[in-house]
């Protein structure tokens, strides 16, 4: 079955650097799984001209908690709908620490990017300590409900759920794949209460090209949330193109 593979860019690369590797996945990409590639917003408004191809979808990697205001800095969700396009990851780890997103806001970005028709992916996740102390399932119910909280889903709205062990991501140290199998689960029924539909949900968290087809193989995993390992044309292509 096709699966859902996304490519995280962070603030890692140039515009250059953005543009050439998205030439080189738009000529490389030969797979039925769904390649969704989350540029930072300057190179992915280039990306969204661009004359090449496309063999893959496009992502933000954040949108406003508003559709249209006085919000210096931000983009909104409306806008990126317009350039074409499908997806925007929220709730990163990334975001949560460093810029200090709350459940509250990251629920308010949830519902104007739904409204502007965008594709959302929330992604959740626990810390080192929180996993030590075994609170994983707890810290993620939480932070399910919050999120998804007086969320009103039209029939075409989609949202897809990125487990992201915060400790894993960027360290090298994937999650073992049947553990990330048996907390997708967990996932998919705690979230029952609000998504009616079948829920897709994603491993995020140094996965490479040696492990990936391991997470894509659990029951539960319907895709992978991809950091480092997407920057590099090769390494990206193989996880893709198996
Ligand atoms: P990583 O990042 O693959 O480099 O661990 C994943 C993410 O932060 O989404």
């Amino acid at each position: 079955m096709s699966k859902i593979i996304i490519a995280n860019w962070k603030m890692k690369l140039s515009v250059k650097e953005s543009l050439s590797l998205t030439e080189r996945l738009s000529l490389g990409l030969n797979t039925k799984n769904q390649v969704i590639i989350c540029p930072d917003f300057i190179s992915l408004s280039l990306i969204a001209f661009l004359k090449t191809k496309k063999t893959f979808f496009l992502g933000a990697q954040d949108s406003a908690t508003l559709a249209k205001h006085s919000l210096t800095g931000e983009v909104s969700a409306f806008n990126l709908k317009e350039l074409g396009v499908s997806y925007v990851i929220l709730g990163h780890s990334e975001r949560r620490l460093y810029q200090k997103e709350d459940d509250k806001m990251i629920n308010e970005k949830i519902k104007v990017a739904l409204e502007a028709g965008l594709k959302v992916v929330l992604c959740l996740g626990d810390n080192k300590q929180e996993y030590q102390a075994k609170k994983t399932k707890a810290v993620i119910k939480s932070q399910l409900s919050n999120a998804l909280k007086g969320l009103k889903l039209k029939k075409d709205s989609e949202i897809i759920i990125a487990y992201e062990p915060v400790w894993a991501i960027g360290s090298g140290m994937a999650m073992g794949a049947e553990e990330a199998n048996e907390i997708a689960e967990f996932i998919k029924t705690s979230a029952k209460k609000f998504i009616k539909k079948p829920l897709k949900v994603l491993y995020g968290g140094s996965v490479d090209k040696n492990n990936a087809q391991l997470f894509l193989k659990q029951k539960n995993l319907q895709g992978l949330l991809v950091g480092g390992a997407s920057l590099k044309a090769e390494e990206f292509l193989s996880i893709c193109n198996n």
